[in-house]
């Protein structure tokens, strides 16, 4: 789909059809194309936490304030933050320098450099909410483009969705996606605030 039809026509949509599966192969093409995203260092935060199983989502439904679009579409997906994410700096080097981006001499500075960035908690936590929320939407456009709806959501308990799915200390909650066959939103767009009231040239003096 031409980028400018797709960024309109991706909406939010609420009302899944519930009998409709979509194949692992699908999803997987999905998460692949969200895995295109950009990232610092190319260190690639995201992880993909995809519930599909109908005793699972009635449990994650429950975990996000039972929003019924979460049991009904056909997987919902929770994006996470990998706080962690600097220790594959070494992996990152590895490949640039195979790719001759580098020279091998350059990976100790390379490593150090990364890790000392990440050493502060806040950088950890703010690379790891950055590098998930652009994999969620490039995730959510790769959806539509496939003939999928989405809808990002915040309305969840994150701390009951790391006990019940068991996600491990270094992977934070960021986003849960709910992906399926969905009822076109028909409801006229929300407003979006115009160009003069989001922008400023060159500084705030
Ligand atoms: C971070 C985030 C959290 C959201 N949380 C929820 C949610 O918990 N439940 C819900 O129904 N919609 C949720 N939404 C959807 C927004 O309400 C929706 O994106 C917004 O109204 C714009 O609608 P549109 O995407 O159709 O243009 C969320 C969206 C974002 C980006």
């Amino acid at each position: 789909m031409e980028f400018l039809s797709l960024a309109n026509e991706r909406r939010s949509v609420k009302k899944y059809d519930k009998d409709y599966k979509m194949t692992k192969e699908e999803i997987e093409k999905i998460i692949e194309t969200a895995a295109l995203s950009p990232s610092a260092w190319n260190l690639q935060q995201w992880h993909f936490l995809i519930v599909t199983e109908e005793d699972k989502k009635e449990q994650l439904k429950k975990d996000a304030w039972g929003q019924p679009k979460v049991s009904d579409a056909s997987a919902s997906i929770v994006v996470l933050g990998d706080l962690n994410a600097y220790q594959r700096a070494d992996e990152v080097a590895d490949d640039w320098i195979e790719k001759g981006y580098m020279p091998e001499e350059g990976k100790a500075g390379l490593v150090d450099t990364v890790h000392q960035f990440y050493q502060d908690d806040q950088i950890k936590r703010d690379e790891a909410i950055r590098g998930a929320s652009l994999a969620a939407m490039t995730l959510m456009h790769a959806a539509k483009n496939m003939g999928y709806e989405t809808c990002p959501m915040i309305g969840f308990d994150p701390e009951a969705i790391r006990k019940d799915f068991k996600v491990p200390d270094h992977l934070i909650p960021v986003m849960m996606i709910t992906l399926g066959k969905g009822e076109a939103e028909t409801r006229e767009r929300g407003y979006r605030r115009g160009a003069k009231d989001i922008i400023t040239y060159e500084s705030f003096e």
